[in-house]
């Protein structure tokens, strides 16, 4: 009997390796003969640990499942799938999975995340082969076609990216993985590399043969050990099975893989620092241009790409540039992994087309606040998102309808908040994280950042609102139009969303003292 419980970080947060110890002794005790693969998560946060079993029907899932239900869940006739409290039924019928659109996430949770021969037989490398025959200008071109925009937050337009780096003539190039994910409340990057580590190592392995590259790296926030690790093996792995490293595929091309660990920084996840600290150096802001695609890391061309971006890849290559830009709207295409966290019932990760309200997220998906509370705000995008309110709630997931209402896709991340949430006080902790995480290279964020937390917190103290709320408007137009990146440059986006969609916290010269 084949068992299968996650290994990814929240499953074993949540107790997978001691499910995993009382399996192994209950069966042994039951004389019954099972083998159990380690997965990946299937993103229903609220249901892990999910433990597995294959069945004649398919695979039958039970969870939460808690050390203390194995021994009921294996008298009930687990290994047969049979009938138990904790019994889900088929993970792919769950509502939250069935009505999700996976492409890039369809094999996280299912294969073994560190063994080629599963990958593969789930699919995977298709689209290395695919890549390798078409060569590398219609492999630019496939990207091109479908639309992939850089999910790491700011949605340029991949392929141009691939088309400058594959035109940049030079003795090496570099394709480099973000993985930095510093996200408030997201998780999709971390739950990929630990889930199916494979669809990034092939997107960055066609990378580097469209662009001409022969090394990458896997530039990865060291708060991630467990996918620090499953990246290691999953490498070595793909070495010895012929798919990295040297004449990958037989094709004569080598690719270079390696993971390189960041040191807690957020601001090492935009670009320039990011590839200053894989350098050895402190991880500081360069001025752009020279953009890394044409002098990036060690001043050659470099492709930079977020973990998601590069793993949509496999999937387009595979099927065609056209068929994933059938799904989406607008001018964004395709897919966007969401992650569904705060204060909400069924938190996880949730891959569909663009286009899906952020009101279905919350509600369809979510089932509303986690408290029974009115949901009033979320903030999309991460801690430089902006927090919108119930009447923003039908603003369709898209860049540019998301921009239209000065808000921000991101990488996806929504964080929800019941009533219970102090918007005077969230407008507080932007400036602060900011003050917190700048890298002191330009003045608008360095100083701009602790100026408006102490501005913020003289209104919180109880001064009348109107002269620090004019000072906030001001600092916010010098952040944005002066600072040098995205950490100082959209800093004010959340400060701003709270006190223009949330006045009345604004205001606290009348309220009495707690
Ligand atoms: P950006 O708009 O400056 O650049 C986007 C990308 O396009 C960069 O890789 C840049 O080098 C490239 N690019 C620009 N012009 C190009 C050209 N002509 N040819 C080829 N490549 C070109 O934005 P940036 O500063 O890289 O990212 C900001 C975004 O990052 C924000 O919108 C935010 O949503 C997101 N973000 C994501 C975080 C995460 O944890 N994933 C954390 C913080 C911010
Ligand atoms: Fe550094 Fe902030 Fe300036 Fe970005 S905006 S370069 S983080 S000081």
């Amino acid at each position: 009997v084949t068992i299968f419980v996650p290994r990814d970080a929240v499953a074993v947060g949540l107790g997978a390796e001691r499910v995993v110890t009382a399996l192994t002794r209950g069966a042994a005790s039951r004389n019954l003969d099972i083998r159990i693969v380690r997965t990946g998560s299937r993103g229903m946060v609220w249901l892990e640990p999910m433990v597995e079993v294959a069945t004649p029907e398919g695979r039958i899932a039970y969870g939460p499942v808690r050390p203390g239900d194995v021994e009921s869940l294996l008298d009930a006739g687990l290994a047969e799938g049979g009938a138990h409290r904790l019994r889900i039924g088929r993970p792919e019928e769950h509502p939250f999975l069935a009505r999700q659109q996976r492409l890039t996430f369809h094999r996280c949770g299912v294969v073994d995340p560190v063994s080629v021969a599963d990958y593969r037989a789930h699919g995977g490398y298709r689209g290395l082969a695919r890549a390798l025959e078409i060569g590398p200008a219609d492999t630019v071109d496939a990207v091109k076609v479908s639309g992939l925009r850089g999910r790491g937050g700011a949605g340029f337009p991949t392929g141009i990216k691939w088309n400058t780096v594959m035109l940049a003539e030079a003795d090496q190039k570099y394709v480099v993985c973000n993985a930095d994910e510093g996200d408030s409340g997201t998780f999709a990057d971390r739950m990929l590399m630990e889930g199916d580590p494979f669809t990034l190592i092939e997107g960055m392995t066609i990378a580097g043969v469209a662009v001409g590259a022969t090394r990458g790296y896997i530039y990865l926030r060291s708060e991630y050990p467990n996918a620090y690790q499953i990246l290691k093996t999953a490498i070595a792995a793909g070495e010895r099975a012929g798919v990295l490293g040297r004449n990958i595929l037989g094709s004569g091309k080598d690719f270079f893989l390696e993971v390189r660990l960041g040191a807690g920084a957020y601001i090492c996840g935009e670009e320039t620092s990011l590839l200053e600290s894989l350098e050895g150096k402190r991880g500081i802001v360069r001025a752009k241009p020279p953009i890394p695609a044409l002098k990036g890391l060690f001043g050659r061309p470099t492709l930079v790409n977020n973990v998601l971006s590069f793993a949509a890849v496999p999937w387009i290559l595979e099927h065609g540039g056209e068929a994933y830009a059938n799904y989406g709207m607008g001018r964004s295409r395709g897919t966007l992994p969401i992650q569904l966290a705060g204060n909400v019932k069924y938190g996880g990760l949730i891959e569909t087309a663009f286009g899906i309200t952020l009101r279905a997220v919350i509600e369809d998906f979510g089932g509303g606040s986690l408290s029974g509370r009115p949901v009033r705000a979320a903030q999309v995008g991460g801690p430089l998102g902006a927090y919108f309110p119930d009447v923003l709630f039908d603003t369709p997931m898209d860049y540019e309808a998301f921009a239209a209402r000065k808000g921000l896709v991101g990488h996806g991340g929504v964080v929800v908040f019941d009533d219970t949430v102090d918007m005077a006080r969230q407008a507080r902790f932007a400036f602060e994280f900011c003050a917190v995480e700048s890298c002191g290279k330009c003045t608008p964020c360095r100083i701009g950042a602790v100026r408006g937390r102490e501005t913020m917190e003289r209104l919180l103290a109880g001064e009348a609102p109107a002269e620090p709320l004019r000072l906030i408007e001001d600092l916010c137009e010098v952040m944005t139009d002066g600072s040098l990146c995205a950490m100082g440059g959209l800093t004010p986006v959340p400060v701003m969303s709270a006190i223009t969609h949330f006045p009345e916290d604004f205001d606290r010269s009348s309220r009495l003292p707690l």
